[in-house]
């Protein structure tokens, strides 16, 4: 394995909301080591969530490049198919949670990666048992304390 890999690069990101000054100014930033774990630390509205939501195609920079796994990510389709590969979580869990269960919201992704209905009862057995959510199945996302809420959102990727 060649640990030295780009796995994503920002080159020349600016952006600004609409009506906002400029947030970001030719930015660029590099993750470069598989297993590598990266804190990004700023004051609050300093950027992160908005770099993280460019990161992955959920707003446009108006200029500057995403590169991920290799290829440049441009048009949706570039970035949908890098979402297989990655995963954001939200800052606010209820951004997150919108399935009216436990099992259900955990069943979610790897259903809308093709996974069979085996496979994804496969999933939220293993995701309920190693995140000790065991008994929260049929429990209301909606009414999980903010902790609860914590722990299921880290659920782990599921390929
Ligand atoms: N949709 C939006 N429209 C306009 N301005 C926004 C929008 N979202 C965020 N902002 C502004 O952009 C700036 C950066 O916000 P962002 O959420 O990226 O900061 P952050 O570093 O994640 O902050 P925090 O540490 O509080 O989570 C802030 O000034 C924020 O008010
Ligand atoms: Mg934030």
């Amino acid at each position: 394995m060649d640990t030295n890999k780009i796995i994503i690069k920002l080159e020349g990101i600016s952006f600004a909301y609409i009506g906002r000054s400029m947030l970001f100014d030719q930015f660029g930033f590099e993750f470069r080591q598989k297993g590598d774990r990266i804190g990004l630390i700023g004051p609050n509205g300093s950027g992160k969530t908005t770099l993280f939501h460019i990161m992955i195609g959920l707003l446009k920079p108006m200029r500057g490049s995403v590169t991920a796994f290799g290829k440049t990510r441009t048009m949706e389709i570039d970035f949908r198919e890098m979402r297989k590969k990655i995963g954001l979580l939200f800052q606010d869990a209820d951004d997150q949670l919108f399935s009216p269960t436990v099992a259900e919201d955990i069943a979610f992704g790897p259903l809308n990666l093709g996974k069979s209905h085996d496979e994804v009862h496969e999933i939220v057995e293993h995701t309920l048992e190693i995140l000790g959510l065991k008994g929260f199945e049929n429990r209301v996302t909606y009414n999980l304390s903010g902790g609860e809420k914590g722990w299921f959102r880290w659920q782990p990727y599921w390929q």
